[in-house]
């Protein structure tokens, strides 16, 4: 019933984002393997528990090249999977051979400046970096230019064996323009993200674990699972802690040391505000498992 109800809510979204009209098909009439699809991405309730949010991108003979209409179904997906209480984490993977190539250069090749500068153009992308609820990028293959930028705003990425990360913009005649310059120089520092940059050469997935930009490597065809088995695990905890430490983790990014510190304490204290808490430290003592409630 919620898958249903989560397709409803997408459809409804894009209609009012797109203005045109969408056709999604539910496949399967059980609640455990009913997905939903869009014109340009599937989403998924996965796990045990049914707990986390899964996200595909799927335009595959573009190989997930970053439409408009892509990105407004992603960020519809992400309002719908935050605002759905029974999701505790997000999964966003494309297909084997792409992540996603980039922005869509077809789509970009005659705007103007005066356009792009007066509609803010990809400014609504960093909806996926505000999503509340962590995030995990499980990239296979190519994730170059906006599809490296959209992996670096996910929480966690987790990369397959023939994954290349890269800001291929300069070839162009253009510049990162979704993150690349800010949010990989803090993943790989400035000497690597410089040189990405201003060449255009990839990375693979050995050298991105190596720089720090993932996490953890996998086969090609484990990586999503991977995924998937990890975002169980945080989406059993309470998503009212998750969601501190995600923000606590992401004000590393803006603050100062001492600001930082001093957020981090407050959120610290807060914690001692929430139910989940209490009955984590309790569960602890009394040897049982927590049984967290979200509040
Ligand atoms: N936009 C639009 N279409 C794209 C695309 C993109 N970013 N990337 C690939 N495609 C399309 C190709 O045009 C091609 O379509 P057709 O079959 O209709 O010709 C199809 O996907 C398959 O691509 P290729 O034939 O090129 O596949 P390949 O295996 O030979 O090469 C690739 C793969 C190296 C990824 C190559 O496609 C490529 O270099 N893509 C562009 C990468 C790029 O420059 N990305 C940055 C975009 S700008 C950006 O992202 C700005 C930002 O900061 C947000």
């Amino acid at each position: 019933m919620a898958s249903r109800n989560l397709g409803r809510h997408i459809f409804g979204q894009i209609l009012l984002n797109n203005g045109r009209k969408n056709v999604f098909k539910f496949s399967g009439a059980h609640a455990r393997c009913m997905s939903t699809q869009g014109e340009f991405i599937i989403t998924e309730k996965k796990g045990e528990k049914q707990n986390v949010g899964f996200i595909q991108l799927n335009r595959r003979k573009a190989l997930n090249a970053l439409c408009d209409g892509l990105m407004k179904e992603v960020e519809a997906a992400i309002d719908t999977f935050e605002a759905d209480d029974s999701i505790g984490c997000i999964v966003l993977t494309g297909g084997e051979k792409a992540f996603a190539a980039g922005a869509d250069i077809k789509e970009m090749k005659d705007k103007e400046f005066a356009q792009v500068f007066k509609g803010n153009f990809l400014t609504y992308w960093n909806r996926l970096a505000g999503c509340k609820k962590p995030v995990i990028a499980a990239v296979n293959g190519f994730a170059l230019g906006g599809g490296c930028e959209i992996a670096m705003m996910c929480d966690i990425i987790y990369a397959g064996e023939n994954a290349q990360f890269g800001q291929p913009e300069i070839t162009i005649g253009t510049i990162p323009g979704a993150g690349g310059t800010q949010r990989l120089c803090k993943a790989i520092g400035k000497s690597k993200a410089m040189e990405m940059v201003l060449t255009g050469n990839r990375i693979n997935a050995q050298e991105a674990e190596k720089a720090g930009l993932v996490s953890k490597i996998f086969p090609v065809d484990q990586v999503v699972d991977e995924a998937i088995k990890t975002a169980e695990q945080i989406a059993g905890f309470s998503n009212v802690t998750t969601g501190m430490c995600k923000e606590a983790v992401n004000a590393a990014y803006e603050m100062s040391l001492a600001e930082g510190l001093h957020f981090e304490k407050r959120l610290f204290h807060a914690t001692f505000a929430t139910n989940d808490r209490k009955e984590g430290m309790t569960a602890f003592l009394e040897k049982r498992k927590p049984n967290f409630t979200d509040s």
